[in-house]
């Protein structure tokens, strides 16, 4: 966008004032060059072909419906024989909607494509979507230092209920968790971990379709078992590390989430 040049300094930091207003309040991308009016009447829709046309592969970032999007997520994940074809499906699919919202790039995961432990957080924020890589800023942080502490540092393969990151931060929605979730379940076969750890409410909804709130949920087994096959693994919930940041009264429920989660990984080695 080109710079204004006849505004006064007055309506310079009013505008600065504003643009430092919609930055806390975490609108941080813009996804147009020029403002769009929201109130303005809708173009009329456009001439429907008369001619069948064959199946197309879809055109943009988030085209497609949820369940179209989907069912090619499932596809492509199908076909992926290890970890690095999977990563590689998800950085090329176009299918979910957070992918047009701004995010530089996938992020998937890290840490060991053999590990006991998956740990499966909401979405990157912006140091990940900078990075490429899950958990790597401040609550990624705290996590680490926290699995340090429980003996599990290196026994982790890391990811998200979705790839991209969510404008602003937000909580991704159950249609762009649905969109992902072939590609988490994908993960989630080829690793094969023996212990499962969802942080926080949205990873808890994604997963486990659980509609109690984290504060209900958190210290509980359940049992993750994919529709397909002989796939299943113990899952706990805890809360999400960023909640820790805001609430660190509540690292002790998390700690004895940790400690849960390592007896149970020693009582099956
Ligand atoms: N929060 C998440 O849920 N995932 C990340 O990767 C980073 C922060």
């Amino acid at each position: 966008m080109n710079a204004p040049t006849d505004i006064s300094p007055q309506d310079g930091r009013a505008l600065e004032a504003l643009m430092a207003f919609w930055a806390e309040a975490g609108v941080d991308t813009a996804f147009e060059d020029a403002p769009v009016d929201r109130l303005a009447a809708p173009a009329p829709p456009p001439p429907v072909p008369v001619r069948p046309t064959a199946p197309v592969a879809l055109a943009a970032a988030g085209t497609a419906d949820p369940d179209t999007a989907a069912a090619e997520a499932r596809a492509l994940a199908a076909a992926c024989a290890d970890l690095d074809a999977l990563a590689a499906a998800i950085a090329a699919f176009e299918g979910c909607p957070l992918k047009g919202m701004g995010a530089r790039q996938a992020v998937f995961s890290r840490g060991r494509p053999d590990a006991p432990l998956m740990i499966i957080g909401e979405g990157p924020g912006a140091e990940e979507d900078a990075r490429g890589q899950p958990f790597v800023g401040r609550a990624g942080q705290l996590l680490d230092r926290m699995l340090t502490a429980a003996g599990l540092a290196d026994q982790v393969f890391i990811t998200n209920t979705v790839f991209w990151r969510p404008p602003g931060n937000r909580t991704p929605s159950p249609e762009e968790q649905r969109v992902c979730a072939p590609f988490v379940e994908r993960a989630f076969a080829l690793v094969r971990p023996r212990v499962v750890l969802l942080l926080g409410a949205a990873a808890a909804r994604s997963v486990l379709r659980a509609e109690e709130g984290v504060m209900k949920l958190r210290g509980q087994w359940k049992d993750w078992r994919l529709p397909e096959g002989a796939i299943e693994a113990p899952v706990m919930t805890t809360l999400h590390p960023a909640f820790l940041l805001r609430q660190p009264q509540a690292k002790g429920a998390v700690w004895s989430d940790l400690l849960e989660v390592a007896a149970r990984l020693d009582a099956g080695r």
